[in-house]
Formats: structure tokens, C-alpha cells, sequence
């Protein structure tokens, strides 16, 4: 009989991590009222930071910051803005750097997605994705770098690993996340000499988040989806925030410019996952 394969336990970054390893340090995160994002965020603040969440729903927003504080003692600001428009973005770093006095790190995670195959694709569809994604990231580091290069700061950029190969319904997507990962790697060997660092994550099949539901089966039927990850499990929005912890860490300080897969070992799989 073969044996039951091992599961990757998922852990909380605050059992490896210092507790104050963030202590006086400032995020400011798009995309922050839900998701990925949020447990990024939560992340962060666990280790002592202030945060800034950026979003377009300021509803959402206020309710997340209020979360975000209470379950981590920290003070988390929401500040409405949609990543496509620069001036709106520059209002929430202004409100930021009055609130805060400064930003550390920036997460670039605002995003969008559905299912769409290229013939059934409008133009304005493949457009609105490449604005958030593409676009928003640039306009997010426009409106940031001038703070991160006073702070020596650090960038995470959340991409995807479906662009690795021709994944179907997600041109706009693909094409979108591949920008994203070439402005990182320009901005940190652009910025890398002011002591700016900055990385991406491409996160793998992450369960519960609203990217999985808009591409795959919602609830359990997720898991059954993906049966032969070599972690044994789908990944948690927690494996997103250890990998960011790590990341803004000093023990991070030489790694930049990179992709960083958090997937379970997915993107290694040969045939059906
Ligand atoms: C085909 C669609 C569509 C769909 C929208 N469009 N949804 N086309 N199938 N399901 C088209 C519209 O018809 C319109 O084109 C154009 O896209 C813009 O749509 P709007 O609704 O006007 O845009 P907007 O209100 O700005 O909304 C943006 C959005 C929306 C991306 C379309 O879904 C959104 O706000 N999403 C945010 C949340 C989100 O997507 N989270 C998941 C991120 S996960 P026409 O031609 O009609 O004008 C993620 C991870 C990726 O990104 C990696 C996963 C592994």
C-alpha cells in the first residue's frame, strides 16, 4: 500500500519570525481590503508596522483597517483609490506620509481577473486588466519611489505563474503579470544603487481567495482540483504573507530583482496537476 503522502503544515510568520522585526516601519498596500493582500498586510502588522490599505470600495477598506487593528494592535489607515487613476493614488500617499510621517514598503497588489478566451475578449476587457495590473503597479511606484529611496525601502509586486506557459481564458491577465514582473526587475536594478530593493511573489493556487474562485470551482471542489501538488495541500493566503515577511526583512537584503513562486511545487509538475 503506498503510503499517505506527507502535507506541508502552514504556519503563522510570527512563530519563525521576531514579533517586533517591523516595529516604526510603514506600509502602504494596494488591493489591502481583501484577500492575498490582506493577510500580506495582517502580516506585517504583526510584526510591529503601521499600515496604509488602498482600495477603490472605501466601505470595504474602512472595515478591513478596523480588523487589521484589532488583530494586531497596530493602526491601519484605509485611503480610497483606484490604482488606474495617478492623482487618487497620490491623495493616499499624501494621507499616508501626514498620517505616518513615511513609507517602508510598498506591496503593489491591486488586480483583476475573469475568465475570458481571446475571441470572446472585448478590447476594453484585455484593456481594463492591463490598467489595474500593469499600469496601477507603475502608477503605484510613481507615486511611492520618492518615499522609498528616503527610507531605503523595499517593494513586493504580487504576480502570477500563469504566464509561464500559454494558459487558457487569461491573455489579459498573462500579458498583464508579465509587465509587472519586467518593471520589477527594472526598478531594482534602477533603484537598487539608492538602497530600494524589489521583488515579486507569484502566488500558485491559493484556496478562498476570489482570484481561485473566478478561475476555479468554489469550496472544497478547490482542493480536488489541484490533487497532485507536491506540498499536498492548496496554499494558504498565509504562505503569501510568510514569503512577504521574509521578503521585507534585512534577511532578505541581497535578494532583489527576483521572482520569488510560492505554489506548493505546481509550477514543477509535469502533466495534469
Ligand atoms: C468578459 C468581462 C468580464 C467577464 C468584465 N469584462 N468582466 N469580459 N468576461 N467576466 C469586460 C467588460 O465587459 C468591459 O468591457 C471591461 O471588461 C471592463 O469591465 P468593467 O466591469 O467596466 O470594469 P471595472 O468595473 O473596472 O472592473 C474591473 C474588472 C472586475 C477586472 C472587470 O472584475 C474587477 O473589478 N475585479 C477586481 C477584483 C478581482 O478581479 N479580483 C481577482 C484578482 S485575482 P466592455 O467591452 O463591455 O466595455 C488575480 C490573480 C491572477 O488577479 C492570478 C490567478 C492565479
Amino acid at each position: 500500500m503506498a503510503p499517505t503522502p506527507h502535507v506541508q503544515p502552514v504556519v503563522d510568520s510570527t512563530a519563525v519570525f521576531k514579533p517586533n522585526l517591523f516595529k516604526g516601519k510603514v506600509l502602504f498596500c494596494t488591493g489591502g481590503g481583501s484577500g492575498i493582500c490582506k493577510a500580506m498586510t495582517e502580516a506585517v502588522m504583526r510584526h510591529g508596522a503601521s499600515a496604509t490599505i488602498v482600495g477603490r470600495k472605501l466601505d470595504r477598506l474602512a472595515q478591513a483597517a478596523e480588523e487589521l487593528s484589532k488583530a494586531t494592535g497596530q493602526q491601519c489607515m484605509p485611503a480610497q483609490a483606484d490604482v488606474r487613476q495617478f492623482n487618487q493614488l497620490q491623495d493616499a500617499v499624501a494621507k499616508t506620509i501626514e498620517r505616518f510621517g513615511k513609507i517602508d514598503f510598498v506591496i503593489c497588489g491591486a488586480a483583476g481577473n475573469f475568465l475570458a478566451p481571446i475571441d470572446g475578449l472585448s478590447v476594453n476587457g484585455f484593456k481594463t486588466v492591463i490598467e489595474i495590473d500593469t499600469i496601477g503597479t507603475y502608477n503605484t511606484i510613481k507615486a511611492t519611489l520618492h518615499h522609498i529611496r528616503a527610507s531605503k525601502g523595499s517593494y513586493i509586486h504580487v504576480s502570477a505563474t500563469l504566464h509561464y506557459k500559454g494558459t487558457p481564458y487569461q491573455v489579459h491577465v498573462s500579458a498583464a503579470k508579465a509587465a509587472v514582473d519586467a518593471t520589477s526587475a527594472v526598478l531594482a536594478v534602477e533603484e537598487g544603487p539608492h538602497g530600494v530593493r524589489s521583488n515579486v511573489i507569484a502566488p500558485g493556487p491559493i484556496g478562498g481567495t476570489e482570484g481561485m474562485d473566478r478561475l476555479s470551482p468554489k469550496g472544497p471542489a478547490q482542493q480536488s482540483v489541484y490533487p497532485r501538488l507536491p506540498a499536498g495541500r492548496l496554499g494558504d493566503v498565509r504562505d503569501i504573507a510568510n514569503a512577504t515577511v521574509f521578503l521585507f526583512s534585512d534577511a532578505a537584503s541581497f535578494v532583489t530583482g527576483q521572482v520569488i513562486v510560492v505554489d506548493g511545487g505546481h509550477e514543477h509538475l509535469r502533466g495534469p496537476s
